[in-house]
């Protein structure tokens, strides 16, 4: 495990290093889907990941955002995200970094998310908790949600199905505000770390999430999906927080899922 977590940190530190570079020279992108960007930089970034976690890890199989599965059916399984957050970096909005999960036997065993702007290292082993630069990190203590700062995010592909904005507008409503970064990796990283109080999201990939979970739970938090049920990498919604407001972000998400709002949205003419 301590290998597993120490080479991923190099690892993701590299990668890091390698998207810094080009985040300051500035470089364009291209269209992936209509909304959905992708640039030089996420596929350099993934070539490098690849490159050294086949070195390092021969057996391992890998399943990358740009290239896909590789190896499938091996014990042990990465899932990386070269660079989440693709949109703020081709912006210069500088919320970005490098996710990678793995997991033996279809359970989360590591995560290591590198945000290489603020040098910060976020990584987690399966029952030796939650760290940010070697420290330590654990859940906020907010016992309610009126006194929480939540975050969410809204899908690239097929954005103009996505229901979303229905619970941001109650979410907003019930607590001190909602969060749209723009990177899940580092929205997972955020709540093991106490910056923010829960993370909820529709039809997130399971690399934007493999490292994130397990750094939550590590750090004292609970993860399900948006209905109270267990969740997988496969589910299609994820809510994860500090335990404290767990109960009270279900009991919301099913009156809004049952088409009861608290606080109707607004019409433009009042
Ligand atoms: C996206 C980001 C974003 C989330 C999207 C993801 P990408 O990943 O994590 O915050 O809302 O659902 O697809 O495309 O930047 O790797
Ligand atoms: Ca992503
Ligand atoms: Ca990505």
């Amino acid at each position: 495990m301590e290998s597993f977590l120490e080479v991923g940190q190099e690892i993701a530190r590299e990668a890091g290093a390698l998207l810094a570079g080009y985040y300051r020279r500035r470089i364009g992108y291209r269209l992936k889907g209509a909304y959905d960007l992708v640039t030089e930089a996420d596929l350099a970034s993934e070539k490098l990941v690849m490159e050294r976690l086949g070195a390092r890890f021969p057996d391992h199989a890998v399943v990358a955002e740009e290239s896909g599965e590789h190896q499938r059916g091996a014990e042990y399984c990465w899932y990386v995200d070269p660079l989440d957050g693709t949109t703020n970096f081709a912006h210069g909005f500088p919320a970005f970094c490098v996710s990678m999960g793995l997991e033996r036997a279809g359970e989360p065993i590591a995560g290591i998310i590198y945000d290489p702007l603020r040098d910060e290292m976020f990584t987690a082993g399966r029952g030796t908790g939650a760290y940010l630069n070697g420290a330590r990190v654990e859940v906020s203590k907010a016992a309610q949600l009126a006194d929480s700062l939540v975050a969410t995010g809204f899908p690239n592909r097929n954005r103009h199905r996505s229901i979303n904005v229905h619970f941001y507008h109650q979410l907003a409503m019930a607590t001190h505000g909602v969060r749209r970064a723009g990177s899940a990796a580092l929205d997972l990283a955020y709540v093991a770390a106490g910056r923010l109080d829960a993370f909820w999201e529709f039809g997130l990939n399971s690399w934007d999430m493999a490292a994130g979970v397990l750094m939550v739970t590590e750090a004292g938090g609970r993860r399900s999906d948006m209905h109270g049920e267990p969740h997988t990498l496969a589910s299609p919604t994820m809510l994860v927080d500090n335990g404290l407001v767990h109960d009270e972000m279900l009991e919301l998400f099913a009156e809004i899922f049952a088409g009861h709002y608290r606080v109707p949205l607004p019409t433009v003419n009042g």
